[in-house]
């Protein structure tokens, strides 16, 4: 706040000694005023504009003359907004998507890819996941992308409204793996929201649940993943432990592997009681703004159920999948540490396991994802129902294979 002030003064005394008649405009916008007029345009509709922030306030002064100087212009990361917005750098980088850019680089499967799909093209992964903070190197390597702020109030606007609008969202929170943006949209929430128009407050948006009060730190009690240690349930304990060890977390005795070290760093799940409680517990306030808390708790704990059946059956595929490793009808690649492994994503060498990642990443997602989402289509038609027909695919895609397997021996 001293800093505004000071700001607000600075820019007062600069008022009383030009007066009005002088136009306060800098050397970059009277040039960029020609060059990028949108940029400009933007900047000065947006609130840092009016109050008479410069371009040079996150761009530096280095670069002033054209063209031939454009490559001394600094482009910003979230440190540059922190001296100015410290609370919410500060929210952001305690809360999960300043981690985007770290999880997407622990995927084994990223070494395939080529950068544009996973470094500075941001064609594919890369592109949502920048989201995240990038290491000073690379940061420093890359020209373009380590904005990560801009992600939700986009440049040169840098609009609050903007940011509370759902659709903000959208661009990154959608489609194969985590349709939130369709499901939310279509469930009863979204359609009072689209019926009654931007405004109301009648039924919540993704801010309303995922960023109470401005909060800039995201997290959810499940996660993207839908693992958690501990579990009290011991039937639901051990299909939990056949998911880790398909996810290379825990080897095959159980015990905890490198990659376990990887989903600490990322906070890809919560790890204790305290911290997925936490969550909950701030969830269900936020539900019981409107509902009753008992309704809410009702909500959430059919969610968690659905995710114990839906690992039943996610448990039973990739159970039959070993089976084939251990048998000796699969080999193991060269270069892969966990056999199946679901973060090969597509890299998966048998079409039996291609079967089983989309089981995983697609449907198994959006059975959860869409009973968290209050989107009963979602959940039922596009998660468990191909859940389970996946799982009689893979049964008989195995069944196949074994009698080849014996055919081939003979
Ligand atoms: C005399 C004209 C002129 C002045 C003055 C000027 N710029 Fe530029 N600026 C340009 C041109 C031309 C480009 C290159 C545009 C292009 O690549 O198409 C550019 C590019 C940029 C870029 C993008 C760099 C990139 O790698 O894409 C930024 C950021 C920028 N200017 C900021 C500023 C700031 C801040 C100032 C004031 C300190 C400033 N400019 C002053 C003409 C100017
Ligand atoms: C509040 C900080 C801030 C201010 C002030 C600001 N910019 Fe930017 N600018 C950014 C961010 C963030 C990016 C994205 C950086 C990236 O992609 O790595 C960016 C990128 C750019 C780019 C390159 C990307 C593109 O879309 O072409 C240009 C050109 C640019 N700014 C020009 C300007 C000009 C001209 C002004 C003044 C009118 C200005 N900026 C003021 C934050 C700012
Ligand atoms: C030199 C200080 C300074 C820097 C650096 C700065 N800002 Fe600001 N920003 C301000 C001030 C001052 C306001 C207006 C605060 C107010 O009136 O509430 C503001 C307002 C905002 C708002 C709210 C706009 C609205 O519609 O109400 C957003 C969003 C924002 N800044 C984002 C950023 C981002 C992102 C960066 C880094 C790329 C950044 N700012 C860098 C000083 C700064
Ligand atoms: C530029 C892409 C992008 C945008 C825009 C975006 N997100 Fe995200 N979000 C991500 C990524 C990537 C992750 C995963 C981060 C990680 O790897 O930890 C994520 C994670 C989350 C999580 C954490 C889930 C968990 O694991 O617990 C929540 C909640 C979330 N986002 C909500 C939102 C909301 C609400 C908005 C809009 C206001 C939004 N996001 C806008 C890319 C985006
Ligand atoms: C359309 C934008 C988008 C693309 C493209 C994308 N992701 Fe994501 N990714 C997200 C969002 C959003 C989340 C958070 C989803 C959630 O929590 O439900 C996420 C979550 C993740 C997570 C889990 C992080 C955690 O901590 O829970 C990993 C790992 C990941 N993505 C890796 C990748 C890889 C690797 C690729 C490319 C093969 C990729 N993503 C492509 C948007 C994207
Ligand atoms: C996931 C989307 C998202 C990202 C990423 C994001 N913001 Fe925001 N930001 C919001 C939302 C939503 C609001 C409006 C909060 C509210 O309702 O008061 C907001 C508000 C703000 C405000 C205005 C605060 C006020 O009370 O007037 C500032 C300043 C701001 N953000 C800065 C940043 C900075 C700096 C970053 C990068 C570290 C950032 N934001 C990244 C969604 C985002
Ligand atoms: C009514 C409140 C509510 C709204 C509105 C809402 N969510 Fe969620 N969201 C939840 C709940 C509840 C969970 C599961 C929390 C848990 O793990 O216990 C969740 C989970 C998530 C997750 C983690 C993975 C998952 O899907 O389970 C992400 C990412 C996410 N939401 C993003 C969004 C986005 C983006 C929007 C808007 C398009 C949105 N949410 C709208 C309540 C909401
Ligand atoms: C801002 C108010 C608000 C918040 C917060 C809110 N809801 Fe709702 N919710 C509504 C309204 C309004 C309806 C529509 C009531 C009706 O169907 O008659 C609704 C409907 C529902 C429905 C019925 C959906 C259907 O298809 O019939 C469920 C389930 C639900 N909410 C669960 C939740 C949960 C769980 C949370 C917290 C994670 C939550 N809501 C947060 C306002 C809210």
């Amino acid at each position: 706040m001293r800093r505004y002030l000071f700001l607000l003064l600075l820019l007062s005394a600069a008022f009383l000694m030009f007066g009005t008649n002088v136009e306060a405009k800098s050397q970059c916008i009277s040039c960029h005023e020609k060059e990028t007029p949108g940029i400009v345009k933007q900047f000065l509709s947006g609130k840092m504009g009016k109050i008479g922030l410069d371009c040079s306030t996150c761009h530096g002064s280095e670069h002033n003359k054209g063209a031939e100087d454009a490559s001394l212009a600094k482009l910003p990361t979230p440190e540059t907004c922190n001296s100015c917005h410290p609370k919410q750098v500060e929210q952001y980088k305690a809360g999960k998507h300043s981690l985007g850019w770290i999880a997407m680089k622990a995927m084994p499967m990223l070494q395939h890819q080529p950068t544009m799909i996973v470094g500075e093209g941001y064609k594919g992964c890369s592109g949502c996941h920048k989201i995240g903070l990038k290491s000073e190197e690379e940061a420093r390597a890359y020209r373009y992308g380590s904005g990560a702020c801009d992600s939700c109030h986009t440049r040169h606007t840098f609009s609050k409204e903007e940011a509370r609008d759902p659709r903000a969202c959208q661009s990154c929170h959608m489609g194969f793996d985590h349709p939130q943006w369709e499901m939310w949209s279509t469930s009863k929430h979204g359609t009072i929201w689209q019926i009654e128009g931007k405004g109301s407050d009648r039924a919540p948006v993704c801010q309303t649940c995922h960023m109470p009060d401005g909060d800039h730190n995201v997290m959810t009690s499940w996660g993207f993943l839908a693992v958690r240690l501990p579990e009290d349930d011991q039937e639901w304990l051990k299909d939990r432990v056949t998911i880790l060890q398909a996810l290379g977390v825990l080897d095959d005795a159980g015990n905890p592997t490198e990659r376990l070290e990887v989903v600490k760093a990322g906070k890809v799940a919560r790890l204790t009681k305290e911290e997925f409680d936490r969550e909950r517990t701030k969830m269900i306030n936020i539900c019981s703004k409107c509902h009753s808390t008992s309704y809410a708790k009702a909500q959430l704990d059919a969610g968690d159920k659905i995710i114990r059946e839906a690992d039943k059956l996610m448990a039973e595929a990739i159970r039959i999948v070993k089976g084939l490793y251990k048998d000796g009808i699969l080999k193991k690649p060269a270069n892969w540490k966990v056999a199946p492994d679901l973060l090969q994503f597509y890299e998966a060498k048998s079409s039996i396991e291609q079967d089983l990642y989309v089981m995983f990443l697609e449907y198994r997602m959006r059975t959860f994802q869409g009973a968290f989402h209050m989107n009963a289509d979602y959940m039922h038609w596009y998660g468990w129902a191909p859940m389970k027909e996946t799982l009689q695919k893979i049964k008989d895609e195995a069944e196949k294979l074994r009698k080849e397997f014996k055919l081939a021996e003979k």
